[in-house]
């Protein structure tokens, strides 16, 4: 059986971090793809030479070149320009949008069948802009922020509790941005409700630190934004299509008419399979919940206005 083909497009510290994740898990071959010449080759050979170490038969080719990703079962875009301190994600938009665009109809024109898991920031916003710049259906084209945001919320809750990181469940929905919208009541430890064990002022805390979790790392990095686990999430995504494990998490889908949203790019709870989406997952929410997403969603399509007022697409 042949293994599955993951192109990652973007070989900078995200890109590189997912392709080493790839690797460690066996999950598939790897295209490393990126605008610099020389960077992919030598990423993708230092990562190779890493796998006899590892126990890993992944094969990894670096290349500057689409024709090398013909084929692609999953394609990560990671391609684009990080955050800078003082910058936030949505300044990111116009230079993104351009590379996205180009890399995605790249793509496209190699592996027509293959699903596409956005990172590049704006997240949601460049979710939309592949989707339209592909002509995938919707199940074929997704964003990460979901898995990252609620990773990092899962261990803010480990931290305050002293608890294994595996026993706690966090959702975390609306735009990857400051209004993102981590739902303490379905977020639990062992089954437990975090409403239960902790009192609401450090709920508030922990919700604060994930929705400002982003800017947190590019402060203290100060030369770009968090890559370890943006590139790890990325991954869980991919393998929950490539195994076909019809896993629920959160992810940037389009929405069409589910939770009230209509045709906007917004992180819902999904089912991952081989085919993508395979559904979106409604669950009850409060009224003050559903009025933090619509928040959260109203913005993602105030984005997307701007994208489409510059006639980049
Ligand atoms: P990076 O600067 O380390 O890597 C980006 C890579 O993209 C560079 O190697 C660059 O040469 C390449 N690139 C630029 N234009 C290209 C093109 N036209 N074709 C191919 N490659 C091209 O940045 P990093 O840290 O890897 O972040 C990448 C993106 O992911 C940023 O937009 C960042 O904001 C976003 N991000 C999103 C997260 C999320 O939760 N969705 C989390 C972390 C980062
Ligand atoms: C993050 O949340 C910058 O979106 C990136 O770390």
């Amino acid at each position: 059986m042949s293994r599955p083909k993951i192109s990652v497009i973007g070989a900078g510290n995200v890109g590189a971090s997912a392709a080493f994740q790839i690797a460690d898990q066996e999950l598939a071959d790897v295209v490393l793809v990126d605008i610099v010449e020389g960077m992919p080759q030598g990423k993708a050979l230092d990562l190779h030479q890493m796998c006899p170490v590892i126990g890993s038969d992944v094969n990894f080719i670096g290349t500057n070149n689409y024709e090398d990703t013909a084929n692609s079962d999953v394609v990560i875009i990671t391609s684009g320009i990080p955050r800078k301190p003082g910058m936030s994600r949505d300044d990111l938009i116009s230079t993104n949008t351009k590379i996205v665009k180009e890399v995605t109809e790249n793509v496209v024109k190699h592996s027509p069948n293959s699903i596409l898991i956005l990172v590049t920031n704006p997240l949601d916003a460049m979710v939309y802009v592949a989707h339209k710049a592909s002509g995938f259906p919707r199940e074929r084209v997704m964003g990460m922020a979901g898995v990252l945001d609620s990773a990092r919320f899962r261990t803010f809750i480990a931290m305050e509790l002293g608890v294994s990181v595996e026993n706690i469940h966090a959702f975390v929905l609306g735009g990857h941005g400051d209004d993102m919208v981590p739902l303490a009541r379905y977020t639990t430890v062992a089954g437990i409700p975090i409403t239960d064990l902790m009192d609401e002022a450090t709920i508030d805390a922990l919700v604060t630190r994930t929705r400002k979790g982003g800017a947190e790392i590019v402060g203290l990095l100060k030369t770009g934004s968090a890559f370890y686990a943006p590139g790890t999430s990325a991954v869980e995504m991919a393998e929950a299509i490539l195994k076909d494990k019809k896993k629920i998490l959160p992810c940037c889908v389009h929405a069409e008419g589910e939770y009230g949203i209509d045709n906007i790019f917004v992180g819902l709870p999904v089912k991952l399979g081989r085919k993508g989406v395979e559904e979106i997952v409604q669950i009850d929410l409060q009224e003050s919940e559903q009025e933090e997403l619509n928040v959260s969603a109203g913005h993602v399509k105030e984005l997307c206005d701007i994208i489409d007022g510059a006639g980049i697409l």
